[in-house]
């Protein structure tokens, strides 16, 4: 077992690309330590680790030879997390912020919109905590590539890093780079996303990147009106079409159990006098005596949601532009 597990620990992580085939924990994966979906966090899996919750403390060695999702608990029983695969989706929720970063509600609607597929070419930039170049780098899987550009040079190393942890570095190339100088590629790009304080000095950059012989694809993203105005009439300026904007806003439901006590009905006569006081009844709840409390379970949409992020504007290239 030990064999197998030293030997396992010099593999490379492909962790975020595939799903392990045999479907157990081993030495240098990284786990996504699950608790509730508000409370989740990452660790990489090392030989006499020990990852501490508030919960307690868990063993890593304990982890090892489990399979994905088992739920372990703590040396005194009182907490658990279970342990499971690194996804995009989980590693948006789970990843250190350097930057503001795309949630899944706006990932999700870009990467349709930007009809991201396995084998596209991408730019992104910029590329900031590296949370959508993951959902990207999973959409655009095993032949696409993903080129992105990041000018902060501290954030450009840190997410680096996280890519070649993860196994990604294959399928994502980070440059430190200013997007308003020009990406440095040409002719080879099927989709552009940009996430960036000026977008419109990015904009007229991107025509020389997109593949001659197909219509090109970008989304820019942009908390503040003025900024779509400004993208809108640099992406009109460059001959962009189908320029359109949204704002995704969603409105999740949640369920929740709660006591009430309801109060009687009072029926009254034609001249407004009390003729009968109803006490409530409800057969179907669960009547706590004496106090005629019910318990009820209720779907309701959650009391805080998270409102604006950001415009999307879409616009598409298209190819004749190149032929005139
Ligand atoms: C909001 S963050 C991007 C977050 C990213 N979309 C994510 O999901 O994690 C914007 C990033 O753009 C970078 N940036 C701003 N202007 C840039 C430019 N001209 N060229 C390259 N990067 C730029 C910033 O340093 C910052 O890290």
């Amino acid at each position: 077992m030990t064999e197998t597990k030293d030997n396992i620990e010099t593999e490379k992580n492909t962790l975020f690309k595939y799903y392990s085939k045999d479907n157990i924990i081993k030495y240098g994966d990284i786990v996504i330590a699950y608790v509730t979906p508000q409370s989740m966090s990452s660790f990489k899996v090392e030989k006499g680790g020990i990852y501490n919750n508030r919960c307690g403390s868990y063993k890593h060695d304990d982890i090892v030879g489990k399979k994905w999702g088992t739920k372990i608990a703590t040396h005194t029983g009182r907490g658990f997390i279970y342990i499971l695969h690194p996804t995009p989706e989980l590693w948006t929720n789970v990843l250190p912020h350097r930057t503001q970063i795309l949630y899944l509600p706006d990932i999700s609607f870009i990467s349709m919109n930007l009809n991201l597929k396995p084998g596209d070419n991408v730019i992104e930039t910029g590329t900031g905590s590296g949370s959508f170049s993951h959902s990207i780098a999973r959409s655009i899987l095993p032949t696409g590539h993903l080129y992105t550009f990041e000018f902060h040079e501290e954030r450009s190393k840190r997410v680096r890093q996280e890519f070649l942890e993860h196994g990604l570095e294959d399928i994502i190339t980070i440059q430190c780079r200013d997007a308003s100088k020009g990406f440095g590629l040409k002719d080879c790009i099927d989709a552009v996303f940009l996430d960036l304080p000026a977008p419109w000095d990015a904009i007229p950059h991107t025509i020389e990147c997109f593949k001659q012989n197909k219509i090109g694809k970008i989304c820019c993203f942009s908390p503040c009106i003025e900024q779509v105005q400004r993208s809108c009439a640099s992406l009109h300026k460059n001959k962009f079409i189908n320029i359109r904007m949204f704002e995704v806003l969603t409105k999740p439901y949640e369920v929740r159990s709660f006591s009430y006590k309801p109060i009687p009905e009072i029926k009254l006569n034609n001249n407004d006098d009390i003729m009968e006081v109803v006490e409530p009844t409800q057969t179907t709840a669960i009547e706590l005596e004496p106090s005629k409390v019910f318990n009820l379970t209720v779907s309701r949409s959650a009391t805080s949601v998270r409102g604006h992020t950001s415009y999307l504007t879409f616009a598409d290239y298209p190819k004749f532009n190149d032929l005139m």
